[in-house]
């Protein structure tokens, strides 16, 4: 080469920064959510994104965009179909606008009685089977990722069924979260997440339901009097991508991916009841809301209010699917 043609390669290279380092962009993840970093679904994202960059040295760099700050709940799954966003992990109540109701089994009241039972569901064949069913929409499910169990709120204090009498309680976008509500003579409302603060706020709806760590980040605290601890249902995630941009990885990024989503996975759910505890603590040391323990009975009320709607979303989930969870985990709430 000339001593010319270098001289104007040196020039060009220079003034475009087109150095070799930065002519290899990095594959990006948008990864959005509508949770608070300080969560359980917050933290493991964070803890994917760490290591998705370790294991494909930087190849790889993962965008988080929490709290709802780019997607409130029905934009993110069209965005991730879209390909505007790369990654999710909605609420396993969430998929029903995606076709895949199914996922609303997760939903059930009192279907696990505590996450061993869940993880033989979310970790065994029938887990595996409703992620491979996101194929035909373009989605592909990679994990699992514990939240909690959820507890009920209110401005008034909430011990019987009948406490729930015509009161407006906010759910996700989870027909068997409307039966359930129905079922306790409550109005369900669905409503972003992003919006329920506000919602009880201003009074447009009374309470709601949530584990510890949404109720605590969310500040749903200072504006709800009372939370009953009734466990009566689960709330989890399922983490999910875009198909197409999934295949279209090189196969060795994808499988560093695979084995950091497999890390941030035993991370989420290791870390999942711990933090639901803590912020149980926070709500109590807030003082702001009152904590109610049910007794026996009451609880016994609330289950047997409660457990019709599995008969009621047999059509909709599936029969042979929910007696496949209630093989999995060796309990049948019908049958107590
Ligand atoms: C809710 O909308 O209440 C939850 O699904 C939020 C979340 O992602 O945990």
């Amino acid at each position: 080469m000339n001593r010319w043609l270098t001289r104007l390669l040196v020039v060009v290279v220079g003034c475009c920064g087109l150095t070799p380092a930065l002519a290899e962009e990095p594959i990006l993840i948008k990864f959005s959510h509508v949770v608070a970093v300080d969560t359980p679904k917050g933290k493991a994202a964070e803890k994917f994104r760490d290591l998705a960059a370790a294991y494909t040295q930087n190849r790889v760099k993962v965008e988080l965009y929490p709290n709802s700050q780019l997607y409130k709940d029905k934009e993110e799954l069209e965005a991730l179909q879209m390909g505007a966003v790369q990654m999710l992990a909605p609420s396993l109540a969430k998929f029903g606008p995606l076709g895949a109701k199914e996922f609303e089994l997760f939903d059930l009241p009192f279907i696990f009685k505590d996450y061993a039972a869940l993880h033989t569901v979310t970790q065994g064949p029938v887990g595996a089977g409703l992620l491979q069913r996101l194929a035909n929409k373009g989605i592909t499910g990679l994990a699992y990722w514990d939240n909690g169990f959820k507890q009920m709120s209110a401005n008034t204090p909430l011990r019987n069924p009948e406490d729930f009498q015509g009161l407006k309680m906010r759910i996700q976008s989870s027909k068997v979260l409307d039966a359930q509500m129905r079922a306790m003579g409550a109005m369900p409302q669905t409503m972003a997440f992003s919006e329920v603060y506000q919602a009880l706020q201003t009074g447009v709806v009374d309470g709601t339901e949530n584990p510890p760590s949404n109720f605590y980040t969310q500040k749903m605290h200072e504006v709800q009097k009372y939370l009953t601890l009734s466990n009566h249902g689960y709330l989890g995630y399922a983490v999910i991508v875009n198909k197409p941009f999934w295949d279209g990885l090189p196969t060795d990024i994808r499988a560093q991916l695979e084995k950091a989503m497999a890390e941030a996975t035993l991370f989420a759910n290791q870390i999942a009841k711990q933090e639901n505890e803590q912020a149980l603590e926070a709500v109590k040391a807030s003082g702001k809301t009152e904590l109610i323990t049910l007794t026996a009975e009451q609880q016994q009320a609330w289950q047997q209010k409660m457990q019709a709607v599995h008969g009621q979303m047999e059509a909709r989930i599936g029969k042979e699917l929910i007696a496949a969870v209630y093989q999995a985990t060796g309990f049948n709430p019908r049958q107590p």
